[in-house]
């Protein structure tokens, strides 16, 4: 038995913020932005958009797509690392909004979090009775940038995006390898201080910007190419696939140039590679399921299709799954 993916859907907030909107707020302009990330929008949640109501708007989507009603859901997982709040878990907000009574719980893996999931639902589906598995990345970053701080400003946006993962015959198409890691050593390169149990908020920590994200961005860089290139080899191998099979990569929208530096190593070529960094810069848990919602939209995505997904993000955490692509 094998799960594929058989719907997609995502909500994206309307309002744009774009490198003209960021050289009037920070000291940077649109020519840096865009090359040392290839980003020039990213979308940006209204304060009554949030985690959970992106979530629920991709997740109905998904559910439609896939052609299925919402109580065939079996199971709801949320990745985010901007939950709605601490406590209830954001996948009760999202359930309720879904009319949803089956169990859910949240994945934070960060930016690693779609992966992450996919490879959790894959494998509770294929273990047992369930039938549909409801997957949702969703993220409101911006919640969490300080407007001020022009390494972060640049790069993130928000955005959901979800995938009905289904039951497949073992022949079928579905989840055929992955690879998950994590290096706690890195904890501190990217990070939101306050507000946990280490460090509860207070107005020291508020004063002090510590419910702000903070990031040592060349370290990450330097660890997430490497990352992705040794995850998406112990992927292929895992699958007993070439890099020369594989139809698609579909990394994390983290930076253009991280994205063409691994895909070269890997040796998948540049219009083999599904980006959209320019148009939404980097929404975390929510990056790969819109890329794939993007491309099965466009018709580059066929069946048959081996498509290589490959995520990395705080923790630092990294993941990769090798998925054939079904008919949708
Ligand atoms: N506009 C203009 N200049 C900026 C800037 C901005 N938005 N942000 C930083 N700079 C400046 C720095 O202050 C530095 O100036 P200095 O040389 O006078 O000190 C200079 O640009 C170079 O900074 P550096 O950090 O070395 O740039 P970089 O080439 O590493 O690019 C990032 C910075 C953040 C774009 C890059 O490191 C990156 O993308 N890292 C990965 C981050 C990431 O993917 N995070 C999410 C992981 S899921």
């Amino acid at each position: 038995m094998r799960a594929a993916i058989t719907g997609l859907g995502t909500a994206v907030p309307a309002q744009l913020l774009t490198n003209a909107d960021l050289e009037a707020r920070v000291e940077t302009s649109d020519s840096w932005i865009v090359e040392r990330t290839g980003i020039r929008e990213r979308h940006i949640a209204k304060p009554d958009e949030t985690t959970a109501s992106l979530a629920v708007e991709a997740g109905t989507a998904a559910i439609k797509h896939a052609g299925i009603p919402p109580d065939a859901v079996d199971l709801l997982i949320v990745a985010t690392a901007t939950p709605e709040q601490p406590i209830p878990h954001t996948g009760a907000f999202v359930g309720e909004g879904l009319g949803l009574r089956c169990g859910s719980f949240d994945l934070q893996a960060g930016c690693a979090g779609f992966v992450y999931m996919l490879v959790v639902g894959s494998s509770m589906l294929t273990a047992g009775h369930l039938q549909h598995v409801l997957l949702i990345g969703s993220e409101t970053l911006s919640r969490v940038i300080d407007p001020a701080d022009r390494a972060t400003c640049i790069l993130f946006g928000d955005a959901a995006a979800a995938i009905v993962l289904s039951r497949s015959d073992d022949d079928g198409p579905g989840v055929l390898g992955w690879d998950l890691g994590c290096d706690g050593s890195a904890a501190s390169l990217l990070e939101v201080r306050a507000g946990g149990s280490r460090r509860p908020a207070t107005p020291e920590t508020i004063a002090a910007g510590d419910q702000y994200l903070k990031m040592q961005g060349q370290e990450v860089f330097r660890r997430a190419v490497r990352a992705v290139v040794e995850s998406a080899f112990a992927t292929l191998e895992h699958a007993g696939v070439g890099a020369a099979d594989v139809s698609w990569f579909v990394p994390h929208q983290a930076n253009i140039r991280i994205i063409e530096s691994a895909a070269s190593r890997i040796g998948v070529a540049p219009q083999r590679t599904i980006v959209n960094i320019d148009r939404y810069g980097n929404t975390s848990a929510a990056s790969i399921p819109l890329a794939l919602a993007e491309a099965e939209e466009d018709g580059r995505l066929k069946p048959g299709d081996l498509v290589l997904m490959s995520g990395f993000g705080a923790g630092m955490t990294w993941g990769s799954a090798l998925v054939e692509w079904g008919s949708l």
